[in-house]
Parts: C-alpha cells; structure tokens; sequence
C-alpha cells in the first residue's frame, strides 16, 4: 500500500452536523485505512480509519499511551498541560496500567451495573419529573444530560451529589478548554478536591468506590495520590462522555423521525437502537491516541519508532468491509462492531455503566414525554467549539 506523505490534511476538523463526520474525513478514508493527517501544531501523524487495522494496532504491545512522553501527540493545545499529561491509568502502560485496571475492574463489572440500574431509573424518573413541572421547554443538556452521569458518577465514586455544580465545571474545564492553563488550573482543584475526600474515607470509608478503595491505600498498594488520582480519572471519564452522547443521540433520533418511531414503538430492542448510536455518534471522534516504540509492519507499510497514532473511531465505525451503508442511521443494524470504546487493554473501563445509563435515559425520555420535539430550528444548534469530545452547547427541547 502506499501513503502520501506529502499530502496530510488537518487534523482534527469539527463536525457542523451533530452525528456527521466532516466531509475531509471521508476523502482521507477513501484513500485506504492508514493515512498521514497534520495536527494543529504542525506534528504528522498517523490515522487509522479501518476497523481491522484499529484492532490489530490497539492490541499491539509496541504502542504506549504514556501522555508524559513527547512522542505521544497532542491533539489540542489545552491537552498540552501536565494535567491532561499525567493521567494513571488511560496514560499508562503496562505493568502499572495493569495494577491499577485490577483494582477498578471489580467495581465495573456488568453485574455491579445491573445491581445500579433501579436507582439509575429513580434519579433519571426524578429528573423527568422535575422537567415536567418546570416546563414545557427544558434545555435537556442542563437539565438532563449533565445531571443524569453527575449523579451516578457521584454517588459510586463517592462525591457529594451537592458539590456538582463545581465538579462539573472541573472536569469540563479539563476537557474543553480552549488554554492549557486553564486545563491546569482545572486539574489542580479537581486534585485538591478528591483529595480532601481521598484522606477523610481514610478514616471513615464511605460506600463508594474510593470508600472501597482506600484499604489498598491503607496495606500500601497504592498511595492516597494514586487513588486521588484514579478517582479524577474516573469523575473526568464518566462525565463528560455521557453527558455529551445523551444530547447528541437525541438530536440524531429527532433527525430520522421513522427511526425515531421503531424506537418509541418497542420496534427495535433498546440495547439495538443505543449500540448503533454509539457506532454512528463516535462521541470521542478518536478513540485512543498513541505513539511507537517500536517499528510495526501493517498492510506493507512500516509505522516508524517514536511515530503517533491516531484511531478514528468516527471512521472506523463506517468502515464500509464491517457495515453495509455504513453513513446510514439504521438501530435496528444489530452489529456491535464498532471502536466507540476503545480496544485492547485500555479499552472503555465504564462501558456497562455507559451502555445501561444511555439505555435509561433515551428509553425514559420518549416513553414519559412521548410529544419530545426541538424548540429551535436544526440549523440553530451549535456544535461546542472548544475541546476534542463532540458535544452540543445546548439543546432546546419543548412538547
Ligand atoms: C458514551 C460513553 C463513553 C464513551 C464513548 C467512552 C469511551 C472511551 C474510550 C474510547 C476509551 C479508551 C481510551 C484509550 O484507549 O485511550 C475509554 C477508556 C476509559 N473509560 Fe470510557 N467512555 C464512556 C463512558 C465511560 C464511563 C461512564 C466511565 C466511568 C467510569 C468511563 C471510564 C473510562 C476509563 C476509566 C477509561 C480508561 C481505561 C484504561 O485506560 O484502562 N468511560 N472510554
């Protein structure tokens, strides 16, 4: 196969239409499933935009996702801050990735998330209630989409539910900051916060992850900072990937109205419709980022020591040798071959909560506000500018 090298286009490019790659993605994966794309600051680096080519490099020993190297890519500048830098557990390679995957592993397994899905359906019931009584017209990403992972989020880590307004600011302002100082300044109170929280379950363990986490702190598995840390980590990971796919599928279901109904009706089995919104939507747009630290030969072609690596899971989901049609909307495809979360070791730690938290919400909605419409026209809504996770600013609702 053979790549030019010469001609790399930007990297990444936003969307204008919510569940839509823009069009420069669907030239570059026209061309084949590995091409050469040219960051913001200038870096060229590889993107995979085909599912087996996604697959047998995510399980490649010779990728690391050590953030702290500067071979690893930095796909914007806010990502650039030690704070998107130092990250356990998504930033690090084995054998410490391991260590502390094993720790997490029990507290998200698909048993722990069914044990979850009453209390998930009361706080989304109560959320719907208060819509209705505030309403008609709701903002469903302030009133909805927000609080729906920060309540989960809060009550299995083990955050005060009460402290959401700051917590919320403080992961998106790591996520979606347009200056690495901001990031910065947004990781430090996150720290500081989980921190204080980290030191008081030492002497009085609360009934949420870090609660159940700090007698590995307390036999010397890990410290109080690695367990601050893996908590940050989660409270960033959980809450800005959820709250960010629950609007964007409500957009795309408004936009396919017969799809939209087979979905009311019980036509299509909801764990069929979400799957297929999570292929089509790609939240992440890229599902993993690494460098090389060694040569690897991939279709005839020789990705070089010290090169970057970037999936496209907003391509790879379209890969059309996986999916018939695959820029067509269809949740009744019933293929769970997609890259949304991931592959290989770092695969998605909470993608049973995500399933079952999408599940409720998009179920709920339309089965308790079956009228749901936008209160603005399409075109209005705007896509958030800053950041690399797809999300919309607001999305206006009324029935
Ligand atoms: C729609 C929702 C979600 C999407 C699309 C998503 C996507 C992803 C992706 C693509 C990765 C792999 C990153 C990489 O390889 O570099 C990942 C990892 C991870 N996700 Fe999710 N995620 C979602 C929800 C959640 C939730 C609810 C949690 C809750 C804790 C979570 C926790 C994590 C963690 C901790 C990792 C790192 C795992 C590791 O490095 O071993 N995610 N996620």
């Amino acid at each position: 196969m053979s790549v030019d090298l010469e001609d790399a286009p930007s990297f990444p490019v936003p969307r204008t239409v919510p569940y839509q790659p823009p069009e420069s993605y669907r030239q570059i994966s026209s061309r084949g499933p590995l091409n050469k794309v040219t960051l913001w600051d200038k870096r060229r680096v590889w993107l995979v935009t085909g599912y087996a080519q996604g697959r047998r490099l995510l399980s490649d020993p010779k990728l690391s996702a050590d953030r702290t190297r500067q071979e690893y890519p930095t796909m914007a500048p806010h990502l650039g801050a030690q704070a998107a830098r130092k990250l356990v557990l998504v930033g690090e390679d084995p054998p410490i990735h391991d260590i502390h995957r094993r720790l997490l592993n029990p507290e998200f397994s698909l048993k722990k998330a069914r044990a979850l899905a009453p209390r998930i359906q009361e706080l989304v019931d109560g959320l719907i209630d208060d819509m209705l009584a505030a309403g008609p017209t709701a903002d469903l990403v302030q009133s909805y989409a927000l609080p729906i992972p920060s309540l989960v989020m809060s009550e299995l880590v083990g955050v005060p539910y009460e402290d959401h307004k700051f917590f919320q600011a403080a992961t998106a302002g790591v996520m979606q900051a347009r200056e690495p100082a901001e990031t910065e300044a947004a990781g430090a109170q996150l720290a500081q916060y989980l921190g204080t929280l980290v030191e008081r379950n030492l002497t009085e363990p609360g009934d949420g992850v870090i609660g159940r986490l700090v007698h590995y702190v307390q036999a010397g598995t890990i410290t109080a900072a690695e367990l601050t840390q893996l908590s940050m980590v989660l409270m960033i990971a959980g809450l800005e990937t959820t709250s960010s796919m629950i609007p964007l599928g409500v957009v795309t279901l408004f936009a396919h109205p017969e799809q939209l109904a087979a979905f009311i009706s019980g036509e299509v089995p909801v764990q069929t419709a979400v799957e297929e919104l999570l292929r089509y939507l790609a939240v992440t747009d890229f599902a993993a980022v690494r460098w090389v630290t060694d040569d690897i030969e991939i279709d005839d072609v020789v990705i070089r020591a010290g090169d970057g690596i970037v999936v496209s899971s907003t391509m790879v989901n379209r890969d059309e040798s996986v999916h018939a049609d695959p820029h067509v909307f269809d949740i009744s495809r019933g293929n769970r071959q997609h890259l949304t979360f991931g592959y290989g070791i770092h695969q998605c730690l909470g993608q049973n909560l995500a399933r079952l938290q999408l599940e409720t919400a998009y179920r709920t909605l339309f089965a308790r506000i079956p009228g749901l419409r936008l209160a603005v026209p399409f075109e209005d809504l705007r896509m958030r500018s800053s950041g690399t996770m797809q999300g919309l600013e607001s999305l206006p609702v009324t029935w």
